[in-house]
């Protein structure tokens, strides 16, 4: 279950999910929750995870005209897992949409919006269905847990590319 903390201007806590689904989409970020139509092993590959969730998955990719979906699977044993971290630690923005599913784990989306220069952060976890929209800058954590797994889709082939703004925004959070 997602939790919202407000970190400037103001500072708050927001667990309520339609709260948090509201404050979310005023912001033109689609926030969603999903639910699996089947249970999941840690063990369960790409194929399996990707199923669990075509119910939901289908109609959405067909809808946004999505063509790629893949699993990102991370977590403390993974190789090079810090310098995995600092791709997504610097704030960043993309050409297309980030849409990111979680079906395990957690991770922390933080936002900095360049028309309010509001910064807030989202714990993101199971269940949890987030898309941002291209242009918006963010960026991710994965500690304290390192363990995230979530569902990625992409309008291109050339999938995940960051855009670097070099601000130093994330440095101050
Ligand atoms: C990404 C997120 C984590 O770009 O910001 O993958
Ligand atoms: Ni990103």
């Amino acid at each position: 279950m997602a939790h919202l903390t407000l970190l400037d201007p103001v500072k708050k806590e927001i667990k309520d999910p339609q709260a948090i689904k509201n404050f979310m989409n005023e912001r033109g970020i689609i926030f969603e929750q999903w639910q699996t139509s089947m249970p999941l092993k840690d063990t369960d590959s790409q194929e399996i995870i990707l199923k669990a969730y075509e119910h939901e998955l289908g109609p959405y990719m067909k809808k946004h005209g999505y063509v790629n979906a893949d699993v990102i699977n991370v977590h403390k044993e993974t190789p090079n897992i810090e310098a995995i971290r600092a791709k997504f630690l610097s704030e960043h923005t993309h050409a297309e949409d980030e849409v990111r599913f979680f079906v395990d784990g957690e991770g922390y989306f933080f936002f900095h919006l360049s028309q309010t220069s509001e910064v807030f952060r989202l714990l993101c976890e199971k269940g949890d269905f987030i898309s941002v929209p291209k242009g918006v800058t963010h960026w991710f954590d994965l500690a304290p847990k390192y363990h995230v797994k979530a569902i990625r889709v992409f309008q291109t082939p050339e999938g995940w590319v960051a855009n670097y703004t070099q601000s130093g925004k994330e440095q101050g959070y």
